[in-house]
């Protein structure tokens, strides 16, 4: 059956041209061996994976859609995390603030971008457990990602609820939704239809179909590991209908600049093995790279994951391999606020990504931009067959390497090249043969200096006119008044193309670029130098062709006229000039433009229409007509806007560790009374000490162990809060030890001498605090199931795991525990600090005069032992409202401190700093967690893990840029951050 639709559909494909094989559910998204069609219509798939957790202002939401669709993308690809929606058994929150997955879709559809959608159950994603539901790290879930029927019936609550929002976006109905990913990265070892990966890939498929899903299904194979899920591959049952392989190939170093840069060029073979009747998707593509607690440095200095030649020359090889679907993982990464953290990474996630975690657009996006940008527009793409491939094809030099593509209707040839090694950073000049429909023509100079990739075209059609070939990348097109070509070089480089015309063609040159004709071919063939800056050829025909210098390029804007995000030639409007351009439209005469910039700058924008006016965020600018029939406006940056930034002070502070006195009250704390767990970590030692048996998930967890007499001389605590946690245990109030933290060890036990000084005949206690880095994930450690708090405690020398010595252990952790006390803030914002229970981090907390816990006191003044201190104060902010200022706060603590430190900032736990480990210390907070005008609460805990105490050198509000926007950074965000009530029953 399979065979023969898939036959008609080559068939039917041939006649019209689109690709027509569908899953027989609906013809609204079809694919065949070239590419997917959408509504009928192909089309390139390029992506930008979005976590939409990891922004929980979702006002923010359009301005990281904006920028991506302005920076030419046209899809999202998002997970959900399960984790995030369910707080408990049977509670689900797709409402409140950030969790409101309605609004995602609205607001990608209000962008003009697709949606791929992935809600797993598992997603990996280095987000805590995975993205599994954290109360599931009992045990209770049974076999995790396994066709085990305990697994199933945990998972389908969510895979239904979630999939009915899917269903109800789906392209079908009139939403984004386009395609649908089962699991994730899930690899199909045994080839068996009773195998347990089979039945479970089914089990998905059919939860998601009930729900109403019909979208074709996909999947990513986890690198070239196994062949997993392909309708073309040992089918026995699982597959989707568009196999994927996800691909992270920089082995990029941050610290070697001469580490990586090898790209792979075996997708276009392992395709053709493995799934050669469907399009060639990358449903993961690197782009960028997570860090490590305690990795020597921080994104900002991984230098070559920033490198605009990273796109350049991977997302081109990628083309090149005939990829015509392209997810880039991350596209924005974002923060990992709260514990949503996987013990792999630490608070930011910002992935050294296109788009940073600050929103700020950076070079990498902007060349990102550029091949997003011609991929849109050049159709002949989206069908095409490999001509051959290798170093020196083509080519006069083994000093290069190319693919060739061939459009067999049109004929139209696409030629990437790249360097034979592509981590070389010396110039190669060779000359390359195009075969053209008139002939071979023979470019003689085509240059790459070091890392740089360049797509050649030949018979490549825009609008109504025809290149015979070029030698220059194509950023794009579009179709005015006029047909528009835009190339671009890098300053200095040889450009070459030949227009099809049946008449000879003169020109006028505008700009500082040499330009002649030359006699590559008969007729009609062109050669440049490119020049800085922009230069433009308008030929008699009409054609205007602009020539831009490489980061003249990248501040090229090709906002659309269109909702659609299939876009036509002739719905966009081309801008150069500014930092970006979200959207633009004509009207009566105006240039109506929304953006933003940083500096003052020539705004120069080719409409096709007469106008009188740039009207440039609702400001009208006198508009100049250029003689080539553009116009050219000056518009204003942020350069010189006064930023004004109060100093923290005015401190208070409190002890956030009463627990270590002996006489705490603790009577309303959970006692440890289990005998066994489900968990399938063996305890080792009973009662049962995992946090999650007691209904503790995320952040911190504090207990207190009772026993009796003077005669124990040391204590054997064993404890689990993944990668770089820390702990520390006290005795009636003195400090006997526990670890600073070790980015590898995510276990750590020690036995502590207890000074019989501090013994007491009865009621001893001593108070465990665990940190907490995450639940693990399963494909780098054991999974959600891991326990985290203490594995098992005994006295020494005479208690052992089953008679311990302990009389009693109570545990207490995050106010509530599963109950989701602060909804709007979700269900992973806090940890069981005491500070933290009795909620000093929210706005509105009394901590003046009438609090008897608060004192003056600041951070920087510290402890003077062991102990944790919260630390609160208030600021007011004034920005200007037409301004996008991304803020952040910095701590810095003198070499040696040993500390952990979280920022709370209007109650949003913002960041992470563990001086000892690194590597962040600057942390980005978004407009809607900071009032950008107005009052904001700050809270900063400091817990220092030895008697030397802790004190911290700074505590400072930063700005990383400033941006004169049309966007609504200030809003009244109260409603995102709901204010302190009394929690003294959770103390
Ligand atoms: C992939 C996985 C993603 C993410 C990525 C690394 O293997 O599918 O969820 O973990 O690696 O950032």
């Amino acid at each position: 059956m399979r065979l023969l639709n898939s036959l008609t559909a080559a068939l039917l494909g041939l006649v019209w041209g689109v690709s027509s094989t569908s899953n027989n559910l609906t013809d609204a998204v079809t694919w065949d061996q070239y590419s997917l069609s959408v509504n009928g219509e192909r089309t390139y798939i390029y992506s930008a994976e979005f976590h939409y957790q990891r922004m929980p202002v979702p006002e923010l939401w359009p301005d990281i859609f904006q920028k991506f669709k302005a920076n030419g993308f046209n899809a999202i690809s998002v997970y959900f995390f399960w984790s995030y929606h369910s707080p408990s058994p049977d509670v689900y929150d797709f409402e409140t603030s950030g969790k409101n997955v309605q609004r995602l879709f609205d607001y990608a559809k209000e962008a003009g971008l697709w949606v791929i959608a992935r809600a797993g159950p598992y997603c990996n994603a280095e987000t805590s457990g995975g993205g599994l539901a954290l109360w599931g790290s009992d045990g209770s879930m049974g076999k995790l990602r396994t066709a085990d029927e305990t697994y199933h019936q945990a998972w389908l609550p969510w895979v239904t609820k979630i999939g009915q929002i899917i269903a109800a976006n789906q392209i079908t109905q009139g939403g984004p939704v386009i395609l649908n990913q089962i699991e994730n990265e899930y690899q199909e070892n045994t080839h068996s239809p009773n195998a347990t990966e089979v039945l479970h890939m089914e089990q998905i498929e059919k939860a998601f179909r009930d729900a109403g899903v019909v979208v074709p299904f996909t999947h990513n194979e986890k690198g070239m590991r196994s062949q997993s899920w392909s309708t073309d591959y040992q089918n026995v049952g699982g597959a989707v209908d568009i196999y994927g392989l996800d691909s992270y190939p920089g082995s990029l170093s941050c610290t070697n600049p001469d580490a990586g840069f090898n790209v792979v060029r075996t997708y276009y073979q392992w395709f053709q093995n493995y799934s050669y009747t469907q399009p060639e998707y990358l449903p993961e593509f690197e782009g960028g790279w997570f860090s490590a607690w305690g990795s020597g440095s921080f994104y900002d200095q991984c230098t070559t994951e920033h490198d605009p030649a990273f796109p350049d020359v991977y997302y081109k090889n990628n083309i090149g391999q005939r990829v015509t679907l392209h997810n880039v993982y991350m596209a924005w990464g974002g923060t990992n606020w709260g514990h949503s953290a996987a013990p792999v990474v630490y608070t930011s996630y910002d992935y050294s990504a296109p788009l940073r975690e600050t929103r700020q657009q950076w070079d990498k996006l902007f060349q990102t931009k550029l091949i997003g940008l011609f991929t849109r527009v050049s159709k002949d793409l989206l069908q095409t067959e490999m001509v051959g491939n290798g170093t020196g094809y083509k080519l006069s030099s083994s000093s290069g390497f190319s693919w060739v593509l061939r459009n067999p209707d049109s004929g139209a040839t696409f030629t990437t090249i790249q360097q034979a090694s592509t981590k070389s950073r010396s110039n190669v000049t060779f000359a390359v043969d195009l075969e053209t429909s008139a002939g071979t023509v023979t470019v003689p100079t085509v240059e790459l200096y070091g890392r740089q990739s360049k797509i050649l075209v030949t018979d490549y059609k825009f609008g109504s006119n025809e290149l015979l070939y070029a030698s220059a990348d194509i950023a794009v097109y579009g179709v005015f008044d006029v047909d528009v070509l835009v190339l671009y070089l890098k300053e200095g480089q040889t450009g070459e193309f030949g227009l099809k015309s049946n008449q000879t063609l003169t020109y006028k040159v505008f700009g500082d670029s040499s330009f002649a004709a030359t006699t590559n071919t008969t007729e009609n063939s062109f050669r440049y130098t490119q020049a800085a800056g922009t230069s433009a050829v308008q030929f008699s025909n009409g054609v205007l062709v602009y020539l831009l210098d490489q980061p003249t390029a990248w501040r090229l804007w090709a906002p659309v006229t269109t909702s659609n995000p299939f876009v036509a030639p002739n719905e966009q409007i081309f801008v150069l000039g500014p930092y970006l351009v979200r959207d633009a439209s004509i009207t009566g005469g105006h240039l109506i433009v929304n953006g933003d910039n940083d500096n003052a700058t020539t705004f120069e924008a080719y409409t096709g229409k007469p106008i009188e006016s740039i009207v440039w965020n609702g400001k009208p600018i006198k508009a100049e007509r250029t003689a080539y029939g553009s116009y050219t406006a000056h518009i204003p940056g942020a350069e010189s806007r006064r930023i004004s930034l109060p100093a923290l002070t005015r401190w208070r502070s409190a002890d956030s560790l009463p627990e270590a006195q002996p006489d705490y009250d603790d009577s309303k704390w959970i006692v440890c009374d289990k005998n066994s767990t489900l968990s399938p970590t063996k305890p080792e030692s009973i009662p049962v000490l995992f946090a999650s048996d007691y209904g503790f998930y995320p952040g911190a967890k504090i207990y207190r162990g009772y026993f009796d007499g003077v005669n124990s001389t040391s204590v054997y605590i064993s404890t689990s809060g993944g990668l770089g946690f820390g702990w520390n245990a006290w005795l009636n109030g003195q400090l006997i030890g526990g670890h600073p933290g070790n980015g590898s060890l995510t276990n750590i036990n020690a036995t502590l001498s207890l000074p019989t000084s501090a013994l007491k005949l009865k009621d001893n206690v001593i108070t465990v605090v665990v940190d907490y880095h995450g639940h693990d994930q399963t494909s780098t450690a054991k999974g959600v199931e891991n326990p985290r708090g203490i594995l098992g405690a005994y006295l020494l020398p005479s208690g052992k795991s089953t008679s311990t010595g302990f009389k009693q252990w109570k545990i207490q952790g995050n106010a509530g525990g599963s109950a989701n006390i602060d909804p709007v803030r979700g269900p992973m914002n806090e940890g069981g600090l005491y500070g933290e229970r009795v909620g000093w981090h929210l706005p509105g907390c009394d901590t003046g005069s009438g609090s008897s816990n608060f004192s003056d006191s600041t951070p920087l003044e510290g402890l003077d032992k062991s102990g944790i201190r919260f630390y609160t104060t208030e600021f007011e902010l004034d920005l200007d409202e037409d301004l996008d200022v991304p803020l952040g706060v910095e701590f810095s603590a003198v070499s040696g401190t040993v500390a952990r430190v979280m920022l709370w900032v209007n109650g949003y736990q913002y960041g992470k700093y563990v001086p000892q480990l690194g590597p962040q210390t600057r942390f980005p907070i978004p407009p809607g967690v900071v009032n950008n005008r107005g009052r904001n609460s700050l809270a900063v805990s400091l817990w220092a893990q030895t008697d030397d105490g802790a004190k911290l050198d700074e505590v400072t509000l930063f700005s990383y840029g400033q941006y004169q926007t049309s966007f609504k950074f200030s809003q009244d965000w109260s409603y995102l951050q709901p204010g302190w009530s009394n929690r003294e029953e959770f103390a």
